[in-house]
């Protein structure tokens, strides 16, 4: 797999560790801040402890000590101690480190020589003798470990509750009679603060808990996923790094005349874009179909006459006009000019778009759709198209996410990588102005011819953009859409591939916005029953509008196809005939949009049969 199919899953990790990384970040700010404000002498839980000092017992007649070692289980130690005026030898079989460890002391009435145990009775003279606040005992339990509010306590307690307003809880030792804690309300709170601030969840009473290195790994990958995706957005160009190096984008004043000759501005131009996306960051939307490819010829602008020509300007302007300084703007920067005369002007507006659902809708088209990030629906014409500014990226043969059902489609294609600078691309609405908020598009992921030429930088950046993510477009540009014609002549559609998009917008608008009883015919090609997208939507509008006329027309459809097999030209000229009806060729209307050959086609045919240029449409993408 290759790394750049991780990505999706670097950002979702880095997003849902980010989560995680700062919510222990305020519990550790927030539990930092309780400790630092709160009150030692509560958070001890000894408001009502006092120290017990015991009055000096009588030593005169006691057992013998050599006495008690022989009488008693061996012990390493023997003391004496004082409990409740009393002397007591404590003997100690088992000694921990700490007196919370497991120990084990046989408690001897040091007068009788006899073995003393410490009962509810002894235990309540203790606590009362260790006490100094308002309450009464309400309840004496002899407990073993573990305790609620003493973890690391491992020997058998008895817990004295007294009724005053902090709740005290007191705490001694079943065998020594020690006075093992006092603890509280306030108290409690700490140690449930402590537990947050420690991470100490399964109450272990340690720092070097799992729970913390657990975390420390999350931390670390954290930090790891948010180094790639800042080094991945490094190399898609969104910091600039060139421009550390001294390689900076040189920004030129141009002064902007119109076609009078009238000066109507002077912009700052970027020196590292063309002078069509340098004009729209004005929001100056030259005409193009080709987004700057140097194909359609529509970009026109004037310079010097002495300004350097490319291939594309020579084969799209006449010798007149190249030595009358025109160019095409997609094919030249700031840094060879002063100043440029505009003449179609189309007025556009630069929108951020953001992703919210990215479908295949057949092996190799999927269907995207976008919504302004301030949420502000955009106005258009069905037919429209928008203008995506994809940045440098690092591009893949292979799109992410793809369905296992779709996989043995693209087993034959090659999953390699490849970089690519920034370039915009056009791409056609599939919906309508007013029928949602959305930007809808049916975008076909160009792969590679061979493997010298890279696949379709623009339909693979977008078509991989991971649902939420967002993209700069400016549009809608309105060159496409149906005439408002008073005539009831048929209107013929002829699409294919992912020319349907601004076709289906059209057909829409005619059928559900306009309710025109116009007949429309569809012709749709594609290879096989696979890529027939949207064959459920036009045979529901098929079957509710009479005048709705669909033609799926398959090049290689499998046996079971019941439709009309080979090219869509094809199909129409046996159709002709019927098209026409009662009608003459000049009253029909045709619309078009697909791939070159196949709209070249059927123009030829079209025309052929004495159409003319003005009821021609087409949106030409190639
Ligand atoms: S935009 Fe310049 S030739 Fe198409």
């Amino acid at each position: 797999m290759s790394f750049l199919k991780l990505m999706p899953l670097i950002k979702i990790s880095h997003k849902w560790l980010s989560l995680l990384v700062g919510l222990q970040l305020l519990i550790w700010i927030g539990t930092g801040l309780y400790f630092n404000v709160m009150d030692s002498v509560k958070a001890s839980g000894n408001q009502y402890r006092v120290k017990v000092t015991e009055p000096a017992a009588d030593l005169t007649h006691l057992v013998e000590p050599k006495q008690i070692l022989q009488d008693f289980d061996a012990a390493v130690s023997l003391s004496t101690i004082t409990l409740l005026s009393k002397p007591y030898y404590l003997l100690t079989q088992d000694k921990a480190l700490y007196p919370y460890f497991k120990n084990q002391y046989t408690l001897v009435n040091a007068s009788t020589g006899k073995q003393a145990f410490v009962d509810k009775s002894m235990a309540s003279e203790l606590a009362t003798a260790s006490y100094n606040g308002p309450g009464n005992i309400v309840k004496v339990v002899k407990q073993d470990p573990p305790f609620d509010d003493r973890l690391k306590e491992k020997n058998t307690l008895w817990r004295v509750d007294f009724d005053d307003e902090i709740n005290t809880r007191v705490y001694l030792d079943a065998s020594s009679g020690r006075l093992a804690a006092h603890t509280n309300d306030d108290r409690r709170i700490v140690d449930f603060v402590f537990m947050l601030h420690f991470m100490d969840y399964a109450q272990e009473r340690s720092f070097n808990n799992v729970q913390i290195i657990v975390f420390a790994i999350f931390t670390l990958f954290f930090a790891l996923t948010g180094l790639i995706w800042t080094i991945e957005l490094g190399f898609n160009g969104q910091y600039q790094f060139l421009s550390l190096f001294g390689s900076k984008a040189k920004s030129k004043q141009i002064k902007i005349f119109d076609k009078h000759d009238k000066l109507i501005d002077t912009l700052a131009m970027s020196s590292q874009e063309n002078l069509l996306d340098s004009l729209l960051n004005h929001d100056i939307a030259l005409p193009s179909t080709c987004a700057g490819g140097g194909t359609c010829g529509r970009c026109k602008i004037k310079i010097s006459s002495d300004s350097r020509t490319t291939s594309a300007d020579k084969a799209h302007l006449s010798q007149d006009e190249l030595a009358s300084g025109y160019r095409l703007a997609c094919q030249h920067r700031s840094d060879e000019l002063t100043s440029l005369t505009l003449f179609d002007v189309t007025q556009a507006s630069n929108h951020l778009l953001k992703l919210i659902s990215s479908e295949f809708i057949s092996p190799y088209i999927k269907e995207l759709r976008f919504k302004t990030i301030d949420g502000q629906p955009v106005s258009f014409k069905a037919g429209a198209y928008m203008r995506f500014f994809i940045p440098a990226a690092k591009g893949i043969a292979v799109p992410v996410n793809l369905p296992p059902e779709l996989m043995h489609h693209w087993q034959d294609v090659i999953d390699n990588e490849y970089d690519h600078l920034a370039c915009s691309r056009n791409y056609s609405l599939a919906n309508g102005d007013g029928q949602s908020n959305e930007l809808v598009f049916t975008i076909k992921i160009q792969m590679a011819p061979d493997s010298v030429v890279k696949p379709g930088i623009g339909s693979s950046y977008i078509c991989n953009l991971a649902v939420g993510e967002t993209i700069e477009a400016v549009g809608p540009f309105e060159d496409f859409f149906a005439k408002v014609e008073p005539t009831s002549a048929p209107m013929v559609f002829i699409g294919a591939g992912s020319g349907m998009a601004p076709l289906k917008a059209l057909i829409e608008e005619q059928l559900i916005k306009l309710t025109t009883s116009r007949p429309i015919h569809f012709y749709f090609g594609a290879r096989s029953q696979s890529d027939l997208i949207y064959a459920d939507l036009f045979e529901s509008l098929s079957d509710t509008y009479s005048n709705f006329n669909y033609i799926p027309v398959l090049s290689r459809p499998t046996d079971d196809w019941l439709g009309i097999s080979g090219y869509v030209q094809d199909q129409l000229s046996l159709d002709f005939e019927l098209l026409l009806g009662t009608h003459s060729i000049e009253e029909l209307e045709f619309y078009l949009c697909g791939p070159a050959a196949m709209m070249n086609s059927s123009i030829e045919l079209i025309k052929s049969k004495g159409a003319t240029d003005e009821k021609i449409a087409f949106d030409d993408f190639s």
